[in-house]
């Protein structure tokens, strides 16, 4: 956790003595407007200066001129944030650690407000004191500046109620009236479903009855942020953007896949389409494979239930190596706007075949975890795991062998994998390239690899070039060296959570980082078949790996059998 040298000073303190339900500084009714001069800076640039006067010394910041030209921040709309789900995990653990963290660094505007909805009991002092405490066990910059977390805390209110239970709604319509009122937020809605995923379709379905979705109704925009997983499988998943289009406008539907608000994975288009060298030789001529892999040490903790119903397949297969692998196949877009982005992620993934059974059979591979060590300590079995079946048979451990048909890649396999209670913590995209047509080295005491490029995305960000190099002496002897960058030398600044990217997106009503409905419809017809052809098989022998390892010996055979073998992260 990094500390700031100095604690920020976003909104206006809390007056004290002020009620809690009322706008700290603004009289009832009055206009929306922007924070006043002597409490944030109006300009990105003047933003920008009054943050790094605050936090950092400007000596320090001067020192590394990597450090100039990042990021322009904007000031979104004033807007009420309404958080369904806000007494579970998601809320406490990312959800509100992004609002506090984007308020606390000036980046909300002093008009903006949270109407927390969950179905307990709860008085407004109550509900932000347990928020308080979750911040201090999941906030990324800590301490927590009491002054700042007041002045954001008043803007929290508590609504109770059952999401399937209409009366929710009508009581949120004049609710969320009066706050509008009251707050200055100028009827701009962020509706934001941090729910079980059961609760999307009833939630879409209230807030469409109660007119909640209507933008000339009172003026203001309304958008919709859904969390993961979005359908459980093809028709679900259709069925869903079925319910949702009920509703919404596409272009007010924001799905999360926050892999995609990692800083690494958007640097990927920085990377491939910033540079002039990369892109001619990112294809088959070049190309010998790629992997990608998704890595946890971790097993499924408090989330049996959940992960008995999703495996690795639905939880990481379906979105985040979809968009990864999206990602590095896509061709450039015309531009980085919305659209012109996720049309060339849906080709992509248009480009994969769907799998018939016995393609399944050869090219996807699952495994589940036995007990076994992982950092030194005895690990249980998922079997073992809380709410999990002791015979259950849902896969940890997922690996896959694609090929992306077109032009570019036609006959480059893509790897990918991902597992829960593997060695360690490590994402990575390694686009191996080919060998050189002609060995002219020979005589050299090892024979030099393949220039290998690895995207790191998490942890130890960065990205590796393997290169032959000559070892210094009298022959030539070559060997294999890594030019390395890693972004924590680069820029002394700290990467923002993909939470806090992703909700300033959606305030900001940028969807690039979202998934479009025809994405994920995509991305589950290539991973439905599969999930179908293993319906139809006899249970695989689980578990088939111990926690700890590398994951099970049919996933090496998956590469093994193309005369490949997993990097060894
Ligand atoms: C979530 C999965 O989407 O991503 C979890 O449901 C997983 O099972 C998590 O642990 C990993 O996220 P991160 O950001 O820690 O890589």
């Amino acid at each position: 956790m990094t500390r700031p040298a100095k604690p920020g000073k976003p909104g206006k303190p809390a007056k004290p003595g002020a009620a809690p339900d009322a706008a700290p500084d603004r009289p009832p009714g009055a206009a929306a407007a922007p924070r006043p001069p002597d409490d944030a800076p109006l300009t990105a640039r003047a933003m920008r200066l009054a943050r790094a006067g605050k936090r950092r010394p400007a000596a320090k910041a001067a020192a590394n001129p990597l450090r100039e030209g990042l990021r322009l921040e904007r000031m979104p709309d004033p807007a009420l944030f309404v958080l369904f789900g806000a007494t579970g995990d998601l809320a406490h653990r990312k959800v509100v650690p992004a609002l506090f963290q984007l308020w606390r660094t000036n980046l909300l505007p002093h008009e903006f407000s949270v109407v927390a909805i969950g179905r307990r009991p709860y008085t407004d002092e109550a509900f932000r004191a347990e928020l308080r405490a979750s911040l201090d066990q999941f906030s990324r910059v800590l301490p927590i500046e009491t002054a700042v977390w007041d002045a954001f805390a008043e803007r929290i209110t508590y609504h109770r109620g059952d999401f399937g239970d209409e009366a929710l709604y009508d009581g949120l319509a004049t609710r969320l009236d009066e706050l509008d009122a009251k707050r200055g937020t100028g009827g701009n809605r962020c509706y934001y479903l941090a729910t079980q995923p059961s609760a999307f379709a009833p939630i879409i379905g209230g807030l469409g009855r109660a007119g909640l979705d209507h933008e000339h109704h009172g003026g203001g925009w309304r958008r919709i942020v859904v969390e993961k997983p979005f359908g459980r499988d093809l028709t679900s998943a259709i069925r869903l953007n079925r319910e949702v289009g009920k509703v919404f406008r596409e272009s007010q539907v924001y799905r999360i896949d926050h892999y995609l608000g990692k800083e690494t994975v958007r640097n990927i288009l920085v990377f491939r389409f910033g540079n002039g060298i990369f892109e001619p030789i990112w294809n088959r001529r070049y190309v010998d494979h790629v992997q990608i892999t998704v890595a946890e040490s971790i097993g499924v903790e408090k989330r049996g239930s959940f992960y008995e119903e999703a495996g690795a397949s639905r939880d990481f297969l379906q979105n985040h190596l979809m968009q990864l692998l999206a990602l590095v196949a896509m061709e450039p877009p015309t531009t980085f706007g919305a659209d012109a982005l996720r049309d060339e992620k849906v080709k992509v993934l248009r480009a994969i075949e769907p799998m018939t059974p016995a393609d399944a059979a050869a090219n996807v591979v699952r495994g589940q975890y036995g007990p076994g060590w992982v950092a030194g300590e005895p690990v249980a079995g998922y079997r073992k795991e809380p709410d999990v079946d002791p015979e259950s048979e849902t896969e940890t451990y997922i690996g896959a062998r694609l090929f992306v048909d077109d032009w570019r890649w036609a006959g480059v396999p893509f790897y990918l994998r991902a597992g829960k209670r593997l060695p360690k913590r490590a994402t990575e995209i390694a686009v191996q390239f080919k060998q050189v047509p002609h060995a002219l080295f020979k005589g050299s005491n090892a024979d030099p690899e393949a220039n290998l490029l690895a995207l790191r995305i998490q942890p130890d960000e960065g990205i590796l070039l393997r290169f032959a190099a000559k070892v210094p002496g009298l022959g030539v002897d070559v060997r294999s060296v890594n030019m390395d960058f890693t972004y924590g030398s680069a820029f002394s600044v700290d990467s923002p959570d993909a939470y806090e990217t992703l909700i300033l997106d959606a305030l900001l009503g940028d969807a690039s980082l979202f998934t479009r409905s025809d994405e994920v419809e995509k991305a589950w017809g290539i991973v439905t078949p599969v999930l179908d052809a293993w319906a139809d098989e006899p249970p695989p022998a689980f578990p088939n790996y111990a926690a700890g390892s590398w994951g099970p010996e049919a996933a090496d055979a998956l590469l093994l059998g193309d005369g490949r073998r997993w990097r060894r992260i």
